[in-house]
């Protein structure tokens, strides 16, 4: 399935910008896209000539198995740019094997890197005017794979299309979150693809999320599908806990995505010598926390989001509220990250990309 022979990028360009139109002092998070997309289609056994071509609607039969079975998978990524207008991505390796990693499982067929970082990088060129300088804004990039095959046969498709797609993001703040603690429900089961960035771990969300919402709350704690006794990710980003100084976080396994944020979160608290507990958290534990005041924190993990405070919990219908910290680590670790992804200090780990 692999396929690593080069081949022409071809790109269509649009006559006009859209960017007049667009109020980038007031954007909702992913709602305006720019005026290119990536699209490369697979047929045949072989994913074809890659294109950017202008944004716009697809033409799709109404049986293509993405309608019916939900084969399709993502990723999320941005593209910063600092002071002197040079643009980077942050450790977008991460992404282009995780996506691979995410269509495995879902027996999509695995997409080239040279595809890949080629098409990025051309439409990132492209769309250099939308990425505006400023901390906190960012082009958010998502990159998806559809199964396109008209067929409602009940088995993996043979016809793809991966696209990249882009929407310009400002800073993410929705406030600090109350989030509720899951006892029935489940993002992923052992076995599954919780691990993976697949469509349909997101949609399964919705309706757990709603009825949390009419209990007060903005998002679900995700706990595990065995017994709901470990916590395991917040919404749709992993979830940390500060327990005295101590950052506690589930290890990443088939139910848990191993996301990038997490990830380098991990690496910076560790490397500025805090103290990371990376082992599976029990609510119990937690709860036990609240209730002696020694959880300082909660917060959420993610691209679009960074880095999202909860102010309190809920759990078999007892609410903690949390106290806020002078010197949050929530807050620390943000700065911190951002620091490095908008090239404001130095990126002693590697990971920034320059386009
Ligand atoms: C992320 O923050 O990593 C996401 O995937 C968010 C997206 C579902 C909007």
């Amino acid at each position: 399935m692999k396929n690593t022979v080069p081949q022409a990028l071809e790109i269509n360009t649009v006559s006009e910008s859209k960017i007049g139109q667009v109020d980038f002092e007031n954007l909702n998070f992913g709602n305006i896209f720019t005026d290119h997309m990536f699209v490369c289609d697979y047929a045949n056994g072989k994913w074809q000539t890659p294109k950017i071509v202008p944004y716009g609607p697809l033409t799709m039969d109404p049986s293509a198995r993405v309608f019916h079975y939900g084969q399709a998978v993502f990723e999320g990524m941005k593209a910063y740019k600092d002071d002197n207008g040079d643009t980077f991505l942050f450790r977008p390796d991460e992404n282009f094997n995780r996506i691979n990693k995410s269509a495995e499982r879902l027996a999509i067929p695995e997409f080239p890197e040279d595809y890949f970082f080629e098409g990025l990088n051309a439409l990132l060129k492209l769309e250099n005017d939308w990425i505006k300088p400023g901390f906190g804004n960012s082009l958010y990039i998502r990159p998806f794979v559809i199964a396109t095959q008209a067929s409602v046969s009940a088995s993996e498709a043979d016809e793809y299309k991966f696209m990249i797609i882009c929407s310009p993001a400002q800073s993410y703040y929705s406030g600090d979150v109350s989030v509720l603690v899951a006892e029935k429900f489940s993002r992923s089961a052992s076995g599954g693809f919780g691990y993976a960035k697949a469509a349909g771990n997101y949609a399964g969300q919705f309706y757990p999320t709603n009825l949390a919402k009419e209990q007060g709350y903005q998002q679900v704690i995700w706990t595990d599908s065995n017994a709901h006794e470990y916590m395991e990710e917040a919404g749709t980003m992993n979830v940390f806990f500060r327990v005295n100084d101590t950052l506690l976080t589930a290890p990443v396994s088939d139910r848990i995505l191993d996301g990038v944020t997490r990830k380098s979160l991990i690496a910076i608290a560790e490397k500025e010598g805090y103290k990371v507990d990376v082992r599976p958290v029990k609510v119990s534990e937690i709860v036990e926390a609240a209730k002696n005041g020694s959880l300082k924190e909660i917060f959420g993990a993610g691209t679009a989001a960074v880095v999202s405070p909860v102010k309190a919990f809920g759990y078999k219908g007892e609410h903690y509220e949390l106290e806020k910290q002078e010197n949050s680590y929530a807050a620390h670790f943000k700065k911190a990250l951002m620091d490095i992804q908008y090239n404001k200090t130095e990126d002693t780990f590697g990971w920034r990309y320059k386009v």
